[in-house]
């Protein structure tokens, strides 16, 4: 299982470089002792993801929380053979403790959608949800890295950024929103379009994580193919509705759980390889960003040391991405605007 897990992770690598630098994580005797805490661990996310945390040898310590259920799951995944120490933490009592010495707090507590849904209907229950997450991990572990898996994505990071700034802990750097499913789906439809090899595949997906602000740059996509402009305009799409196909197919039983919980995987991984001062450590992730005038955008960025090491710029864009990009500019400024709006009551 372990080893199928190492190569999954592996083959979803960016680029082939950075396959190589896992290759040598694992392979190193001496990881530096890593906590990682998830938070909303019993949910259809948090279980397969605190399982895949349990498998990943860069994590010493995995903090399990919930507002309830986490005792069983905590139970059930410390019996995995690996490296983490398990522990499991149930109710608002016992968040700081969960919290205390984390150097990456991963989060998707919260509720997902329903059929006929948008992220945004999420954000009366969410945003509540994740504004007293936020408050908790300023008090408890000030430096942690964040990944922000709660949806309207678009807006709880904004919110997670003015809860942070308020409580005077804010540091631009180590606050992510996880924009990884989208580049996951992205790689298998192209793949499976164009009939490329799958671990072969990398497509930067660029803007935030709702709809048509979903910006797939399939005019970058690695190894090129030759796909016509209607197969383009049919998997951005695809990748746009992504969600949507998924919560349609479940018919009232949630959202993506499993793709999630393995895009989850490959982000913190990523974060901790950067922590550990891995090269080279690429991922595209929605972060405080100076790349378009938005606040706030997802795009390609280095992990390193103290979280973000570099955001890249967006590079050549074909046309039909550009026009991407203007329509997506006014809807995603009124979510990073609805989430800073809220944060500020
Ligand atoms: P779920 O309902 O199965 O699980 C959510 C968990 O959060 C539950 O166990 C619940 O008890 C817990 N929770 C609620 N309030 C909490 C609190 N205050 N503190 C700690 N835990 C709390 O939902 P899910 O399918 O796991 O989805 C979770 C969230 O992730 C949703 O908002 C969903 O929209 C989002 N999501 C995001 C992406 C993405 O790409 N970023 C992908 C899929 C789902
Ligand atoms: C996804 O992209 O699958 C998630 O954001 C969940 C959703 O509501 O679509």
């Amino acid at each position: 299982m372990k080893n199928t897990m190492l190569r999954s992770l592996r083959s979803s690598q960016s680029s082939s470089s950075s396959a190589a630098v896992l290759r040598r994580g694992y392979a190193s005797e001496a990881c530096p002792e890593r906590k990682v805490t998830v938070l909303g661990a019993a949910g259809g996310i948090g279980q397969p993801l605190s399982m895949l945390m349990k498998l990943n040898p860069l994590v010493s310590r995995l903090a399990l929380y919930d507002i309830a259920n986490t005792p069983g799951v905590a139970a059930d995944v410390s019996h995995i053979n690996t490296r983490p120490q398990v522990t499991g933490y149930a109710g608002e009592e016992q968040l700081g403790e969960a919290l205390e010495g984390s150097d990456v707090v991963i989060i998707p507590a919260g509720v997902p959608r329903k059929p006929g849904m948008t992220r945004d209907d999420l954000f009366n229950i969410n945003a509540g949800i994740v504004k007293s997450l936020c408050l908790a991990i300023s008090k408890y572990c000030p430096n942690a890295v964040i990944n922000m898996i709660s949806n309207p994505v678009n807006s709880t990071v904004p919110i997670a950024s003015e809860v942070f700034r308020k409580a005077g802990t804010y540091n631009a750097k180590k606050l992510f929103g996880v924009t990884t499913l989208d580049v996951v789906r992205a790689k298998t439809f192209y793949a499976t379009k164009a009939n490329l090899p799958i671990a072969d595949v990398n497509v930067p997906v660029v803007g935030g994580h709702a709809g048509i602000t979903i910006l797939p740059l399939f005019s970058q996509a690695t190894p090129t193919a030759n796909l016509s402009q209607e197969h383009i305009e049919a998997l951005t799409k695809r990748t746009q509705d992504g969600g949507t196909e998924v919560v349609e197919a479940k018919a009232g039983k949630g959202s993506a759980t499993l793709s999630m919980a393995y895009a989850g995987a490959i982000f913190a991984d990523a974060c901790l390889k950067g922590l550990n001062g891995m090269p080279d450590v690429m991922e595209c992730s929605f972060v405080q960003s100076t790349v378009t005038e938005l606040p706030f955008f997802a795009s390609k960025v280095r992990l390193g040391k103290e979280g973000v090491a570099e955001i890249f710029d967006l590079g050549p864009l074909a046309d039909y991405e550009k026009e991407g990009l203007e329509k997506l500019r006014p809807e995603l400024l009124s979510s990073i605007e609805n989430g800073i709006k809220f944060a500020r009551q």
